[in-house]
């Protein structure tokens, strides 16, 4: 018996050593941790529970039946995040790069479905070379499998992807399937195909990071959502959002016990917008100020940032923040804006996450490069994803809802639950100069007309209660109460079942 025992012990320590010392000791010199130190990081203390740690490669091509290397690139398994649980694979650079064999993929697709079957999240940790070359079309098939797992998982149990290394090949199609993906900066890149053959296709000359480095995939592409200095802090801020996600479609919202008052007015609230309605102010500012304990976790902080999207909680629970900002490009709709709250809202309806949307929005942004972009159907993603969603909608109006922009931001008419909006609320086709100079262009020689008509409209129109008085807006409240509106409306919403028409799905413009 004792030899069985330690029979197994040394199994295990064999698996454990990966790819062997020097290559654990070369992972480190890059300033990157080991699959399994990843692991370590990111679940509680003791709660993993590998499997498949003896897996090995069945190929006999180029010689490989001469190097196996026990768990064949990938550590999968399962553990806890704040006691709830999670399901994991993070591929080991120190074995054949992370490669992905037919073995390796079989890992992989196995934690995909145990996931999927027991309703859990998935977080997939990337540092690998692609396809193992030595196994061909094997490795094409195997990642195939995990890409359907992909898709059949994507709105049923969250999916995560944290590229912590090279990310090349097969291996970024799985990632862009996923609800996240968050990189490691300078240390890890994702392209679909490297410097090398770039320069061979295109004549370009490129390294790795311009070619796909987290500053670009934060900022130009919209790849990843978001990136951390090393390999701890993106897993502890891994940590972060899993604590804030609900585990499946079906499951709960998560709630933790709430500290913060939602009664006491925050005065400054009442301050926040500028006397100058041209004047910018940052609208993160009044979402730290509702979120409990200014507590927020922003999603692609650096790419679109004319709006801001993320999740907070507002009494222990989470919500999503959708939000336009008047800080850049004076908080306009364009295309990247739209691509990426429209992706954020459907994430949010998926789960039943509710949504806080407010608004100060000048209207969609004007332009060749926008039309040319295809604005039309990029605006069209966010009004499709604001329309279809069924969660807790609700809406605030801190400034500016002009024109299309109005619709489309949660608007009453989109089926907004509760749509508020703050006296200094402007709800209108247009701003006040634009509207005379087109309804009064006769006058438009005539300084003294044009400044009584603009007042006129101004008046009549550049206030919350035409909308008030059509029943559009259910409130004008005071700015100093919002968190306690919000969270009385999220309570009063917490049963709402609102289904949408039988569909096999829908087909909103990509
Ligand atoms: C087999 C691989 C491998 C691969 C790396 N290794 N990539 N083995 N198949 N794809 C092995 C190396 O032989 C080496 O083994 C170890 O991993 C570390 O690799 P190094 O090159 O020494 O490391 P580094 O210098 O850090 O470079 C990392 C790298 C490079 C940039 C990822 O290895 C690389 O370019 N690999 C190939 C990438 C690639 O073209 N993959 C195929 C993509 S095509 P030893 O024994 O020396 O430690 C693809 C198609 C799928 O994926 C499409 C499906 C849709």
């Amino acid at each position: 018996m004792k030899d069985v025992l330690k029979e197994l012990e040394r199994r295990r320590d064999m698996a454990r050593m990966g790819g062997g010392q020097a290559r654990i000791d070369a992972q480190h010199k890059k300033g990157k941790l080991t699959a399994r130190e990843r692991i370590d990081v990111f679940l509680d203390e003791g709660s993993f529970e590998e499997f498949d740690m003896y897996v090995e490669h069945r190929s006999t091509d180029f010689g490989m039946e001469k190097t196996k290397i026990a768990g064949d690139g990938v550590v999968t398994g399962w553990g806890t995040v704040n006691g709830r649980p999670v399901y994991l694979f993070a591929k080991d650079f120190t074995v054949f790069g992370g490669s992905l064999s037919e073995a390796h993929a079989e890992k992989v697709v196995k934690v995909q479905e145990m996931a999927l079957r027991n309703r859990a999240p998935i977080v997939g940790l990337y540092d690998a070379g692609g396809a193992r070359i030595q196994e061909g079309v094997a490795a094409l098939g195997g990642y195939a499998e995990i890409f359907q797992r992909n898709v059949l998982a994507s709105g049923v149990i969250p999916q995560i992807s944290v590229i912590m290394g090279p990310c090349a090949g097969g291996d970024v199609y799985s990632p862009a399937m996923t609800d996240f993906i968050f990189m490691v900066r300078d240390t890890s890149y994702m392209f679909v195909t490297g410097p090398d053959v770039v320069k061979t296709v295109t004549n370009e000359t490129v390294t790795a990071e311009s070619l796909g480095g987290a500053s670009v995939h934060t900022t130009k592409s919209s790849i990843a959502d978001g990136a951390y200095d090393n390999d701890v802090e993106a897993l502890l801020q891994m940590r972060r959002l899993v604590d804030l996600l609900p585990a499946s479609n079906t499951a709960e919202i998560p709630e933790i016990e709430c500290y913060q008052s939602v009664t006491d007015h925050d005065l400054s609230l009442d301050r926040l917008i500028p006397d100058n309605a041209n004047k910018p102010y940052d609208i993160k500012e009044l979402i730290l100020k509702i979120a409990d304990e200014g507590d927020f976790f922003e999603i692609q902080q650096s790419f679109a940032k004319n709006i801001v999207t993320g999740f907070g909680r507002v009494e222990g629970r989470t919500v999503g923040f959708v939000a336009n900002q008047p800080m850049v490009l004076a908080g306009v709709l364009d295309s990247d804006a739209s691509r990426k709250a429209a992706r954020f809202v459907r994430f949010c309806d998926c789960f039943s996450i509710p949504i806080v949307t407010f608004v100060d929005v000048p209207g969609f942004l004007p332009g060749t490069a926008q039309e040319y972009g295809g604005l039309i159907k990029h605006g069209a993603k966010l009004l499709f994803a604001y329309a279809e969603a069924t969660v807790p909608k609700i809406t605030v109006i801190t400034r500016k809802a002009y024109g299309g922009a109005y619709d489309v931001m949660a608007s009453k008419h989109l089926r907004g639950d509760m749509n508020y909006a703050w006296p200094t609320a402007q709800i209108a086709v247009m701003g006040a100069r634009g509207a005379v100079e087109i309804i009064y262009r006769k006058d438009i020689g005539d300084a003294e007309k044009i400044a009584a008509h603009t007042k006129a409209y101004e008046d009549r129109f550049l206030s919350p209660f035409v909308a008030a008085e059509r029943g559009y807006v259910d409130e004008v409240i005071m700015p100093h109460s919002t968190r306690r509106r919000i969270a009385r409306a999220l309570r009063m919403l917490r049963n709402k079942d609102m289904p949408n028409p039988w569909k096999k799905h829908d087909n909103i413009p990509l």
